[in-house]
């Protein structure tokens, strides 16, 4: 059992294809920890995206991440990380395979609708970094995949 966050960015907001998105997490079998809707203060954005400060598109991408509304999200499942970064695709929407979610819905390196962490421990910095532990729920479902394989 693993967690993950993820980031519908201002395009997908924008453009109306969170419902969709997140329709095929859910299809998947993943289970949503925490959601909520927020306008990211730009110190937090600063803060996620810290380790790309160096690079010519951080300003943009400050940018472009305060410039709307966001969902953040708590996904969780077996290998949660890894199944989420696999369904996204390559980060330029031109390059990822159709099929991914990038590869069908995107068509930019920046505005690339979703952000997942990229391993177990940024998923730990990115998670206490938007949640607070009361904002993450514990639960089952009965039709949990991984339990009825059990
Ligand atoms: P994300 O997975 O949120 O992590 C870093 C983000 O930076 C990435 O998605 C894109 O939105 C953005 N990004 C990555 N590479 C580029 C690039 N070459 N030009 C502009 N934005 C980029």
């Amino acid at each position: 059992m693993e967690r993950t966050l993820i980031i519908f960015k201002p395009d997908a907001m924008h453009r109306q294809l969170v419902g969709r998105i997140l329709a095929r997490f859910e299809d998947k079998g993943l289970r949503i920890a925490a959601m909520k809707l927020q306008q990211s203060p730009r110190a937090q954005v600063e803060e996620h995206y810290a380790v790309h400060r160096e690079r010519p598109f951080y300003n943009s991408l400050v940018e472009f991440m305060t410039s709307g509304p966001v969902i953040v999200a708590i996904l969780e499942g077996p290998n949660a990380i890894s199944v989420v970064r696999n369904m996204l695709g390559a980060t330029n929407g031109q390059e990822a395979a159709a099929g991914t979610i990038r590869g069908d819905y995107g068509l930019d390196k920046q505005f690339n609708l979703v952000h997942a962490s990229d391993g177990p421990e940024t998923a730990k910095t990115e998670i206490a970094l938007f949640f607070k532990p009361e904002e993450i729920v514990e639960y089952e479902r009965v039709t949990d995949p991984w339990i009825v394989s059990r």
